[in-house]
C-alpha cells in the first residue's frame, strides 16, 4: 500500500470512492478547490499490488482522506480540517484510514503551522468514533443538532497538534543544528587548506630550492641536445636541400 499525496487526476477516483462510502457528496469543483489551495494536506491510499499495465490505467485507490486549513476561524486560531474520509469495503481494519489521517495531521503542522484539527463525523457512526477518538485523541467539542441534510446530529470534534508541533520542531532544529555543524567543519576545513597553500611544503616549497629549480630550468634551456631527425623516411633530405646548388 502507498499513502501519497493526492494529484488533481486523482479527483475523479476520489469521488467515485466518496459517492461508494458517504452519504455526504460533493461537486468535482470542490476537490478540486481542495486541491490547488492546499495541495499538501490531501492524502490517497493506493493500492500497489495490482499496478498500471499502461500509462493509461488509472491507480487502485482504496481510500482518501480529503482535507484543508480553515479559512475564516472563528476563534483566530490557524487549524485544519478534515472534509472527508473514507476507505473502499474491501479494505478496511487494515489500518489505512489511520495512516492517512496522521498523514494529513503532519502535513497542517510542516506546512501551515496548525494549532488543531476539527472534524464533524455522525452520532452513529461508531467506526469512525473509535477512529477517531480511541485510536487518534481526537475529543467531543460539542453535539451539532441537525448538522447533516437527512436531520442527523453531528459530534464536532477536535484534536490538538500540540505535541506533533514540538515534534516537527525538534526535528527542524536537529536539521539545523546538523547543517550549521556542517557548515563550520566546511569552513575550518576551507581556512585549513587556504592556509596550506601560502606555506612551504617540504623541500620544495622552501625559497632555496625554488631558486635551485628556477637555475635549473634556466640551465635546461641553454642546453643543446642532438636529436634524429627523420632521414630514414626522406624527410631530412627535403628540409637540409639548398635550393640555390640544386640549380
Ligand atoms: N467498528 C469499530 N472499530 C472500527 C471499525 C468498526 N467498524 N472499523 C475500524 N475500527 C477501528 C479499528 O479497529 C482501529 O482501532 P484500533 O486503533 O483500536 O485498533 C481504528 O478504528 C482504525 O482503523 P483503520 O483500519 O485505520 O480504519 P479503516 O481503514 O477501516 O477506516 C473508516 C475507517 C474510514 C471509518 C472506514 O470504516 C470508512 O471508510 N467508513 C465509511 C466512511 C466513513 O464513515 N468515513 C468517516 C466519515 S467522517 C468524515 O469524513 C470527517
Amino acid at each position: 500500500m502507498d499513502i501519497r499525496v493526492l494529484q488533481p487526476s486523482d479527483l475523479p477516483l476520489i469521488q467515485h470512492a466518496n459517492l461508494e462510502n458517504l452519504p455526504e457528496n460533493y461537486f468535482l469543483k470542490y476537490y478540486l478547490y481542495h486541491a490547488m489551495t492546499w495541495p499538501q494536506l490531501s492524502y490517497v491510499a493506493v493500492d500497489v499490488s495490482r499496478p498500471q499495465k499502461t500509462p493509461y490505467d488509472h491507480p487502485t485507490i482504496v481510500g482518501y482522506v480529503l482535507a484543508k486549513m480553515e479559512e475564516e476561524p472563528a476563534d483566530g486560531v490557524q487549524h485544519g480540517h478534515i472534509t472527508s474520509l473514507s476507505v473502499m469495503r474491501t479494505h478496511r481494519r487494515l489500518g489505512i484510514a489511520e495512516k492517512l489521517m496522521r498523514q494529513a495531521q503532519l502535513a497542517m503542522v510542516e506546512n501551515f503551522g496548525a494549532h488543531y484539527v476539527s472534524l464533524h463525523v455522525r452520532v452513529s457512526n461508531q467506526a469512525a468514533i473509535h477512529l477517531y477518538c480511541q485510536t487518534l485523541g481526537f475529543r467531543n467539542e460539542k453535539t451539532e443538532l441537525k448538522y447533516y441534510a437527512d436531520g442527523e446530529d453531528a459530534y464536532s470534534m477536535r484534536l490538538e497538534l500540540s505535541d506533533l508541533r514540538l515534534q516537527v520542531e525538534g526535528e527542524r532544529k536537529e536539521v539545523k543544528d546538523a547543517k550549521e555543524a556542517k557548515d563550520g567543519k566546511d569552513t575550518e576545513d576551507k581556512e585549513e587548506e587556504d592556509k596550506d597553500e601560502g606555506e612551504p611544503v617540504g623541500e620544495a616549497g622552501s625559497a632555496a630550492s625554488v631558486a635551485a629549480a628556477a637555475a635549473a630550468a634556466a640551465a635546461d634551456k641553454d642546453k643543446k641536445v642532438k636529436v634524429k631527425v627523420g632521414r630514414a623516411l626522406g624527410v631530412g633530405e627535403l628540409v637540409e636541400r639548398v635550393e640555390s646548388k640544386a640549380a
